[in-house]
């Protein structure tokens, strides 16, 4: 794909190629996304970013990849808040707001909304997420995630064995890291669910037609054996007719310190695209677990950043000026 100028709304835009380029400049960019370096190569561009669904991770590293990059962060939150509560489309609502940024993220809770705002939009448009169908730059972060933490151990995305657990029915991370994930080779998906809230039957034949190995089970600790990965996954509260229907599920898939222990591998990583729900009545991911180096569920968060950087400086073309545009960094304050 050609990035200049592109909307992202879904990670089936891309192929193989493009992620290496895109993963490419992440890396180039992950100094800058530390504060070891800065760049002001965005100065004067405004980004309008609109979540209309709640959001900590998405929304907060959006910003600060666009402020990293020297740009103006305008927010809008909440459809109480906006004029789409008076009934504004949300093609006049992109008319307007691409009059006054230079690109926009937008999270909204029903599908395909992203890509029907896109039309209306005179600037490029990231999904943020779209109701429970995509997250295409989760996948993408999650992806560079998996990628780096296999490359401490000598090992490739390709002939990776990975476990997806939880609500993988309404799980808009684990449906576009699969559809991500056809794009490889030789790869071991279980898929760890209640039967009510298994992977969508198009993604489970995505992943067999791409020549995967597919195991479904409801086994946890089954699951757990034998992979590089243990993707886990919050029950979507959100997407359930009532929380008495989300109870039935919540807190099936517990994963702690014991269970890791008795049924992974000293290697495997543990990734959650985050919330995880520590309520008790959850807690799919014990706090014993925060310890563990396999724990890898905040430097996933921090790659959220670097990748978002990345496709900021893609979309914009900016990459080959991010040098040219360095300022000096005044201050300090990593721990
Ligand atoms: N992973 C993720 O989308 O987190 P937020 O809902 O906090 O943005």
């Amino acid at each position: 794909m050609d990035f200049r100028s592109a909307h992202i709304l879904s990670i089936e835009q891309f192929e193989r190629d493009s992620i290496d380029r895109l993963f490419e400049t992440a890396d180039f960019l992950a100094p800058y996304a530390r504060r070891q370096k800065r760049t002001k190569v965005l100065e004067g561009a405004i980004l309008g970013n609109m979540f209309f669904e709640p959001s900590t991770r998405t929304r907060v590293s959006f910003g600060a990849a666009f402020n990293l990059l020297g740009g103006f962060v305008r927010e809008t939150t909440g459809i109480d808040s906006s004029s789409l509560k008076k009934g504004e489309s949300l093609y006049d609502t992109a008319r307007v707001l691409s009059g006054y940024s230079d690109i926009i993220c937008m999270r909204h809770p029903q599908a395909h909304s992203v890509a029907e705002f896109a039309e209306g939009s005179r600037v490029p448009v990231i999904n943020g997420g779209d109701g429970p169908n995509e997250h295409p730059t989760q996948a993408l972060l999650d992806l560079y995630t998996i990628r780096s933490e296999l490359a401490a151990h000598d090992r490739t995305i390709d002939g990776l064995r990975i476990a997806m657990i939880g609500d993988l029915k309404h799980g808009r991370t684990v449906h576009s890291l699969s559809k991500l994930l056809c794009l490889y080779k030789n790869i071991t998906v279980k898929l760890v669910s209640p039967e009510a809230l298994a992977l969508p039957n198009y993604l489970i034949d995505s992943l067999v037609n791409a020549g995967h190995r597919v195991e479904v089970s409801n086994d946890l600790e089954n699951g757990l054996k034998g992979v590089d990965i243990v993707y886990s996954t919050r029950i979507q509260e959100e997407r359930f007719s009532s929380s008495e229907e989300a109870n039935l599920y919540r807190g099936q898939f517990r994963l702690n310190e014991t269970i890791f222990t008795a049924n992974c591998e000293p290697n495997t990583v543990i990734m959650h695209p985050l919330p995880r729900d520590s309520r008790s009545d959850a807690n799919e991911l014990d706090n014993d677990l925060n310890p563990n180096p396999r724990l890898a569920i905040f430097r996933q968060a921090d790659n959220g950043v670097i990748v978002r950087m990345a496709l900021f400086a893609s979309i914009l073309d900016v990459v080959h000026l991010v040098e040219k545009y360095e300022a000096p960094i005044h201050w300090a304050s990593r721990r």
